[in-house]
């Protein structure tokens, strides 16, 4: 940086001042630093709109799926087999990871299902770490999604194939529907709160959900302990309870890559909804390789108004223009191949709905295959999280966790590339509060 050779001219225009003197006044060097500061936040403010329609990754040159050259000889991939998660990856705490069954945690569902998903990963990872076999609670219905408060939660096992995580892995899982009578026969349970914050709001209801449900009342306990894992485990292996309950896994927030990457991807989804999804995907495309894009509506119109920066507002509630557009990229520039398009979202939005299908883009006709009957409230998120899954090119919404995970299992199961509208926020829950 070049020292600027002469002072802001404001002192000329005092003409009784001292001489001219070369060293700063303490108000000088607060305005340079207040300036500096604010043009820092500007250049960050600006990046976050300039990454619209950038590829976060660097691409390879080769196609993800080894097609013939028609592009119709892809096999439509098998559920369950995974190219990657083979237990040695696992790391060590994990793989050594055996647990006593009569040693056990468990934590209060809470949020979305994208988030209940990432609560058994981290939940999973203070298991390992306390050396406690984990007791995963149901799937829970969230006031945030259209399923409503009311509508009846879901084994984890109808989604996810946890039998063979286990047989994987060698980590072992319960299920809390299958154990509780027994673990909790005085139908009392007292939930630490590690965060330090949310005790109560953290648990959204929890207490009415598990008084509903279980017939069980709920205590909390709040202990605010440190938010990283070896701290955690640290001040909870004080408690000998046989079985520990944790009230806010939710904020819990450790990195989504690392938590993918030690445990999240080893859960598979179950056959059954594997091959329902399948045959759906047959049915709209063949065994042809397709563009998958996640688009989420729903309560980010909240979230996304509040965005200043009109491109990152743009990135946050994409139009149909904008993902036409990257659409095309894909087709033209990457694929080389008029591919397919399949659309996962929750709008409910009859005009952009409409829009969708004229495009020529497909979704999953929900009554045609029964799939709540099949799979209940949450199937629909599931079956599309599966579709997206096997995409060849994956199409994001930024700061929606679903649209993260959905890449990562892309990525990592079938080799699919993703494009992200912009960088996906680590903590979307950030941009939820
Ligand atoms: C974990 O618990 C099991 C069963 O109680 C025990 O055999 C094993 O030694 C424990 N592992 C560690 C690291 O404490
Ligand atoms: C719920 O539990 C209480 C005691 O904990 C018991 O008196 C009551 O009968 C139970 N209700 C149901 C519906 O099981």
């Amino acid at each position: 940086m070049t020292k600027p050779t002469a002072l802001p001219s404001y002192t000329t225009e005092k003409p009784c001042r001292k001489p001219f003197t070369p060293i700063y006044s303490l108000k000088q060097i607060i305005f340079l630093l207040l300036t500096t500061f604010c043009l820092f936040v500007i250049t960050l403010w600006l990046r976050v709109g300039e990454n619209f329609l950038l590829l976060e990754e660097t691409f390879p040159l080769d196609l993800p799926h080894s097609a013939d050259a028609d592009g119709s000889a892809r096999p439509l991939s098998t559920p369950v087999k995974s190219s990657t998660g083979s237990p040695s990856q696992l790391s060590d705490e994990l793989f050594n990871y055996r647990p006593s069954p009569n040693k056990l945690i468990t934590y209060l569902p809470h949020s979305g299902t994208t988030y209940q998903f990432l609560e058994i990963v981290r939940a999973l990872t203070l298991a390992a770490a306390l050396n406690r076999t984990l007791v995963i609670p149901p799937l829970r219905p969230s006031p945030n999604e259209e399923n409503g408060q009311n509508a009846e939660p879901s084994s984890w096992s109808r989604f996810f194939d946890l039998k063979a995580f286990t047989e994987q892995t060698g980590i072992p899982l319960m299920e809390w529907d299958d154990v509780y009578e027994q673990l909790v026969p005085e139908k009392e349970m007292t939930c630490v709160g590690l965060t330090g914050r949310h005790t109560r709001t953290s648990s959204l209801h929890a207490d009415k959900f598990y008084k509903e449900r279980y017939n069980m009342t709920l205590h909390f306990e709040e202990r605010g302990l440190a938010d990283n894992p070896s701290a955690l485990a640290k001040a909870l292996n004080e408690i000998d309870d046989d079985l520990i309950c944790l009230s806010d896994a939710f904020y819990l927030r450790w990195r989504l890559k690392e938590q993918w990457e030690s445990i999240g991807k080893y859960f598979h989804y179950s056959k059954e909804l594997s091959i329902f999804a399948d045959r759906i995907t047959y049915d709209m495309f063949g065994v042809k390789p397709y563009i998958g894009i996640h688009l989420r509506r729903g309560d980010f119109k909240k979230i996304c108004k509040k965005i200043v920066n009109p491109l990152a507002r743009e990135n946050c509630w994409p139009t149909l223009e904008t993902l036409q557009n990257t659409v095309s990229y894909i087709r033209q520039e990457l694929s080389g191949m008029d591919l397919p398009v399949f659309v996962a979202t929750n709008s409910q939005n009859p005009v952009e709905l409409r829009a969708i299908s004229e495009l020529g883009w497909k979704m999953v006709d929900y009554k045609l295959y029964n799939v709540e009957e099949k799979f209940g409230v949450f199937g629909r998120s599931m079956v599309e999280g599966s579709i997206l899954t096997k995409a060849s090119f994956g199409i994001g919404t930024r700061g929606s966790t679903f649209s993260k995970v959905a890449e990562m299992r892309m990525k990592d199961w079938y080799g699919g590339l993703s494009i992200k509208l912009i960088a996906n926020t680590e903590n979307p829950g950030d941009l939820l509060s």
